[in-house]
């Protein structure tokens, strides 16, 4: 029903946009934005999402869901090989966001991930590191659309799948795309899942 198409260099702002407002209420941000109110959270995480997405499009396979022209729906996802992203890149992402942002504690981002890292397989595989849809088309079927067209590409290419989610409600939706929880760990004082879909041919776990 709905089409998936890769972000593009137009589109990349866009989509960033439609994460932040995905992510508004999302645990982690509210973690790391502690104190923020929501106007004020939706500017820092837009600039976040901005380098995020800028670096996705040149390393990564960013997907977006558009409605009329307008995106709706966004992920940024890494190819097999693509992350750990290099320390250039990194630090660009870094860089770029403190540029943007308003003073904050950056200590629990660090350690947030910092720990996630910790966890994150080896072995080559896909990895979803954020997947958002506006708001208003939530539960709307666009996640698992975006969900649906990385899975068939990663079987296509006998690959694995990651993710991780601070969000209970999302982890049935991941499962019934395939993925099953590997680890849970608290960070920051909130609850991760880290979740797997192994390659067509089974592959190891992290
Ligand atoms: C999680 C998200 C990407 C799913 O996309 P979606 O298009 O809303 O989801 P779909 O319509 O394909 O599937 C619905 C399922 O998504 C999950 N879901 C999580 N948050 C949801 C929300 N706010 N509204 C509706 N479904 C949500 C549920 O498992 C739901 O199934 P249920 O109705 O049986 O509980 C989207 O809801 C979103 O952007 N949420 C906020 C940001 C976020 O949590 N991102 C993922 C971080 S890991």
């Amino acid at each position: 029903m709905w089409d998936v198409l890769p972000v593009t260099q137009k589109s990349f702002g866009e989509a960033a946009r439609v994460l932040a407002w995905a992510f508004l209420d999302e645990p982690v941000s509210l973690a790391i934005y502690k104190g923020f109110g929501p106007e004020k959270r939706l500017r820092n995480l837009t600039a976040d999402f901005a380098s995020e997405m800028e670096v996705c499009l040149r390393c990564g396979n960013p997907l977006q869901v558009c409605e009329d022209g307008k995106v709706v729906a966004a992920a940024v996802i890494y190819q097999p090989g693509a992350y750990p992203l290099s320390w250039i890149e990194q630090t660009r992402i870094l860089i770029k966001s403190i540029l943007g942002h308003d003073f904050y504690d950056i200590r629990p981002s660090l350690k947030w991930l910092a720990e996630i890292d910790k966890i994150h397989p080896q072995e080559a595989h896909y990895y979803l590191e954020y997947l958002g849809a506006a708001p208003e088309y939530q539960g709307r079927g666009l996640g698992s659309a975006i969900l649906h067209s990385l899975t068939a590409k990663a079987d296509e290419e006998n690959k694995g799948c990651y993710l991780e989610t601070a969000s209970p409600r999302n982890v049935p939706l991941y499962q019934r795309h395939g993925f099953t929880v590997i680890a849970e760990k608290s960070i920051i004082g909130l609850k991760a899942w880290f979740m797997w879909r192994p390659a067509r041919g089974g592959g190891a776990q992290a």
